[in-house]
């Protein structure tokens, strides 16, 4: 059976002035978080937009991947194979749309060359689809880049399963968006029936600082869905010169709450800090960032030292984080400026960090008189399934949807050139 390229409940109501709502099924798999979640959705992001959370489920593999010091991509690939059906139940659970019943066993069939890489995944998919009926969705959003390849294919050939199964259509979501989706839209975070007119909350120009364990951008938005890069690392990312400064201090993987945690203990202990580490780019007249100088020198300050103590450790996470922190919100302080940005996101695992959020609210209200920040949840700051199905609603919204036979992963996406 193909898939249905069009929204029912859209193509019914929307335009007629009636209130139109569309639920979405999202699935995320970039890196080392499985998430499955359902939202449901209505309104223009322009004007009236609205949503609630109906089903959200997560986990993470961070303490799987711990013992290599960062995500191996075929373990995680592994995962969430073993992974999304599970979640996909809970979700639907949380939805009350997890309905007991039987699909067609020669849809069932159909689906096996498409999994044809994922065998344990077609096996957990054909008992699902054996015991459940379709759940009242209207369409699915899943992540299609960037990040690993190999974990994002699980992901997207789940997505085409369930399409070609129930006849849905599919919306691909880059994953950047989606973060910056959830930062900006309203209501994130509070998992009941928040209603906020958007208009109240974004003003553009607006500018996102993005900051994730792969990335680390300045992204100008003059409207919805149109982007323009004008800064970003030209090596680590911001979040994986917290992983990679953790590893040498002996913290485990991710390093980022490591580095937080202890970092808010040495400025709560008064101890004088001993180390300043250097910040790099800072000063150049451009919206561009380096980090991977940090590791070097967190590596030459700590030398040979097997056994350092708990209050040096501390110190030197205290320094890593002012360093990281210090350049982030300088280049994005210069770059509100430089657009006359009316708001400013910043959204990404990295956003989830305590210090960087009151630097930022410190220091970014001189350039940003009479606009605001907006911030996820912390819960909602790191990879979540939810922001996916709100990137998603932003493309169905517009009956933007792939042909299944052309969605593809797409490690190195980008959200602009
Ligand atoms: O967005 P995310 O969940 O995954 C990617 O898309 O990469 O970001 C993960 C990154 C990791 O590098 C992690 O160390 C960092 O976000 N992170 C933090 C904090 N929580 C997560 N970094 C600093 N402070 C935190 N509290
Ligand atoms: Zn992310």
């Amino acid at each position: 059976m193909r898939p249905q390229y069009h929204i029912r409940r859209l193509a019914d109501g929307y335009g007629a002035g009636e209130t139109v709502y569309m639920k979405i099924l999202a699935i995320e798999t970039s890196c080392d978080e499985t998430a499955v979640a359902v939202i449901e959705a209505s309104g223009d992001f322009h004007a009236d937009f609205r949503y609630s959370i109906l089903g959200n489920a997560l986990l993470s593999q961070a303490s799987l991947h711990a013992q290599y010091g960062g995500v191996f991509p075929n373990l995680a690939k592994r995962e969430h194979g073993r992974n999304l059906v599970p979640l996909l139940m809970e979700a639907l659970k949380r939805a009350d749309m997890l309905v007991g019943g039987k699909s067609d066993e020669a849809i069932i069939t159909n689906l096996e060359p498409l999994l044809s890489r994922e065998k344990e995944l077609y096996g957990f998919v054909a008992e699902f689809l054996r015991t459940h009926s379709k759940p009242d969705i209207d369409c699915i959003a899943v992540t299609h880049g960037p990040g690993l390849e190999p974990a994002l294919w699980v992901g997207i050939n789940f997505a085409k399963a369930l399409s070609q199964a129930w006849g849905l259509s599919i919306v691909a979501v880059n994953h950047m968006e989606g973060h910056i989706a959830i930062a900006a839209l309203p209501g994130n975070g509070e998992i009941s029936n928040f209603q906020f007119p958007i208009s109240k909350k974004i003003q553009f120009p607006a500018l996102a600082l993005l900051v994730s364990g792969g990335h680390t951008e300045l992204v100008l938005m003059k409207e919805w869905l149109k982007y323009h890069i004008v800064g970003e690392t030209r090596d680590d990312a911001a979040g994986e010169a917290f992983d990679k400064c953790a590893r040498i201090l002996g913290l485990p993987y991710p390093g980022g709450p490591e580095i937080s945690r202890l970092a808010l203990e040495a400025r709560s202990s008064k101890l004088e800090a001993r180390v300043r580490f250097p910040r790099p780019m800072q000063t150049q007249d451009n919206l561009d960032f380096s980090f991977s100088g940090l590791k070097t020198a967190v590596k030459k300050h700590v030398g040979h030292t097997s056994q350092l103590a708990p209050e040096i450790i501390a110190d030197i996470a205290r320094a890593t984080e002012d360093a990281i922190v210090d350049v982030l919100v300088s280049k994005t302080y210069r770059a509100v400026g430089e657009f006359s940005a009316r708001t400013l996101i910043v959204s990404g695992g990295v956003s989830a960090n305590q210090h960087l959020r009151s630097e930022l609210e410190r220091k970014i209200p001189e350039v940003l008189p009479l606009g605001s920040i907006l911030f996820p949840t912390p819960e909602f700051a790191t990879d979540n399934a939810v922001m996916i199905a709100l990137a998603g609603y932003l493309h169905a919204q517009k009956g933007e949807f792939i042909n299944p036979e052309t969605l593809r992963a797409e490690g190195n996406l980008r959200l602009a050139e």
